[in-house]
């Protein structure tokens, strides 16, 4: 496995890899691996013939009170279960490698990053697709994967590939949880075993409106009281968001009648955490 920290030397490897005629997958990441990565590097593995993993904490997605410092950083550990997994090459450059300058052009993805996740991380979608495009130019992977955790980021990515004609397919992969139900995250580090317990509330919450709606509830307003109700027993949860929204521009549906996305942030202590779950009304349970 090689690890390149230069756009240079990667640029080469890649090279050398697409005049074999090798296919070429992209998981983006942030490092901090845990399974919901390794879930999206199998996937790269065993569909793309040579696959590359990008670990870079993007400062241009942090805004100035939130983690990007304190973000946890495990590259050894990070390396050796990419290793194990069969990554031909990891992405690892610094700052200065993707940002040598002052970064004056953006990629901007206008109203769908402005809501949801975009209205308390006012930037973070302009920071994301940013990156993203610079590391699809850098690598020019066949496909790139996303994990499904991060709903509005997925739409956002694919809008942002059909919008700018980028040849790359993107392929999204189900969220990864533990057996209580919290979906894996980066983040989870910061809870202490106290609010470790009441994490579990999130998706209990939106499994809570998944049955309420294939039960035949179509009032958004009505779920959301419910969801909230539900993440509200929790004592330290403070609620960012809840929304009912459509799966492609994810806007607010004002009534549930097709397919839909429940999602939600939930600032616990330290933690902001995020989840959701995709919904068919038309799916009634017998
Ligand atoms: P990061 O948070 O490291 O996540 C990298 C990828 O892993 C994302 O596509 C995310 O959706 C996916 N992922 C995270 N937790 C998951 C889980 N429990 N199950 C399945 N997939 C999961 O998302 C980012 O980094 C950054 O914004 C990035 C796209 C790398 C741009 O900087």
């Amino acid at each position: 496995m090689i690890i390149a920290k230069t756009i240079t030397e990667t640029r080469e490897h890649i090279a050398r890899a697409r005049t074999a005629g090798k296919s070429i997958g992209l998981v983006p990441t942030m490092g901090a691996l845990h399974d919901g990565h390794l879930s999206l590097i199998r996937s790269c593995r065993t569909q793309c013939d040579y696959s590359v993993v990008s670990i870079f904490v993007n400062p241009t997605q942090f805004g100035p009170n939130e983690d990007c410092d304190r973000y946890p950083r495990t590259f050894d550990a990070d390396s050796a279960a990419c290793e194990k997994l069969g990554v031909d090459l990891i992405f690892a450059p610094d700052t200065i490698e993707m940002y040598p300058q002052q970064n004056l052009t953006w990629v901007n993805p206008d109203k769908l990053g402005d809501h949801l996740c975009g209205a308390s991380r006012p930037g973070f979608f302009r920071g994301v697709c940013t990156v993203v495009s610079k590391l699809f130019h850098i690598i020019q992977p066949d496909v790139a994967y996303f994990g499904r955790k991060d709903a509005q980021q997925l739409a956002v990515i694919r809008r942002m590939v059909a919008d700018l004609n980028l040849p790359v397919e993107i392929r999204p992969i189900d969220t990864v949880r533990e057996p209580d139900g919290l979906a894996l995250s980066s983040r989870n580090a910061y809870l202490t075993p106290e609010q470790r317990t009441q994490a579990p509330c999130l998706f209990q919450a939106l499994t809570l409106a998944r049955d309420l709606i294939t039960a035949g509830q179509n009032n958004p307003d009505i779920v959301i009281q419910a969801v909230k109700k539900h993440i509200q027993k929790q004592p330290d949860t403070k609620i960012d968001y809840i929304s009912i929204v459509d799966n492609d521009l994810m806007q607010p549906v004002s009534t549930i009648d097709s397919p839909v996305t429940i999602a939600l942030a939930v600032h616990l202590g330290p933690a902001r955490l995020i989840d959701n779950i995709i919904v068919d009304p038309n799916q009634k349970i017998p």
